[in-house]
């Protein structure tokens, strides 16, 4: 049976996953710090699909917190076929004005947290030849306007999810960025009107981000307003790609080698399993 992680499962984007996996009929486990909520959305989908879930509250920007969500990532029962680095931040203030407490916040979620758990997913994957990480961009990546650290932080998520994708090329591990426009989720105190091209339904961004995983694509763009515009930024960096794949041709002949990121929780796969549930 293959099991998902998604992060940022209790709501908006991360839920919408949620959903469709387990309509898919895959095992989850999800991740979020609010137990309650959790515990509400693993009841409907169990109820609704008959999969099994794990809930694993957790604040991702507390290392000890997120170091027990890694530490299920690198476990060999049950393993993690499917990552969602979904769980993602935005301060209320802009840069001058914000506290640091909030943009540290955002820095430690969309970054750190993305990167520790990629490279605790990833060790296990490539020694099973299978696998996939879903990270959560967003436009704003793209965007060079004001505002406070995340737009910085999803540029990251690009750009580290282009690295992720060329370093497990070869392999039977897939890695892409859903890039997301607006999306009627709680986050916004107001929608735009139906019909409009900037904003996307959570659950079409996921079909359209799993159907371009399925066709083996990097980079996912719902919406045929924010495609339009995504697809014109990416035109050089499509060059460059190509052009780093020759550069690094020598290098793709020799398959990455699997490590553990932690060869303790490794080698107990049991002790694993009761920290995470
Ligand atoms: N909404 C948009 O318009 C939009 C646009 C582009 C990209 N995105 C990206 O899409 C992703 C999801 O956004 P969304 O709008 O669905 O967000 P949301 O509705 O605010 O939901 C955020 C989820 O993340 C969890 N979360 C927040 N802080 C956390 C932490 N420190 N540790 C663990 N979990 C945490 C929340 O649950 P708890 O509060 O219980 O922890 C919740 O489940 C984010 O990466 C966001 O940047 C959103």
């Amino acid at each position: 049976m293959t099991t998902a992680l998604i992060t940022g499962a209790s709501a908006g984007l991360g839920a919408a996953f949620a959903r469709r996996l387990a309509a898919d009929g895959l095992d989850l486990v999800l991740v979020a710090r609010d137990r309650g909520r959790l515990e509400s959305i693993a009841n409907e989908l169990r109820a609704t699909h008959g999969v099994r879930i794990e809930v694993l509250p957790a604040d991702l920007t507390v290392p000890w917190a997120r170091a027990r969500v890694e530490r299920r990532l690198t476990a060999t029962v049950e393993p993690i076929d499917l990552l969602v680095n979904n769980a993602g931040v935005e301060a209320d203030d802009e840069l001058p004005a914000a506290p640091m407490t909030d943009l540290q916040a955002e820095i430690d979620l969309n970054v750190t947290a993305v990167l520790r758990l990629t490279r605790a997913a990833l060790p296990g994957m490539l020694a099973r030849d299978r696998g996939s990480v879903i990270n959560v961009a967003s436009f704003a990546g793209y965007l060079p306007a004001r505002g406070s650290a995340y737009g910085a932080s999803k540029a990251w998520v690009l750009s580290f999810t282009d690295t992720v994708a060329a370093s497990v090329a070869g392999t039977g591990v897939r890695a892409i960025a859903l890039c997301a426009g607006r999306l009627r989720t709680a986050r916004h105190a107001q929608v735009g009107p139906p019909g409009s091209p900037l904003w996307i339904e959570p659950a079409d961004a996921v079909d359209v981000c799993l159907r371009d995983l399925s066709r083996g694509r990097r980079l996912s763009t719902p919406g045929w307003l924010y495609r339009l515009l995504v697809g014109t930024l990416e035109a050089p960096r499509r060059s460059l790609r190509l052009l780093a794949r020759l550069a690094g041709r020598g290098r793709e002949q020799q398959p990455p080698t699997p490590r553990p990121v932690d060869p303790a929780a490794a080698a107990d796969p049991e002790q694993t399993m009761r920290l995470a549930a």
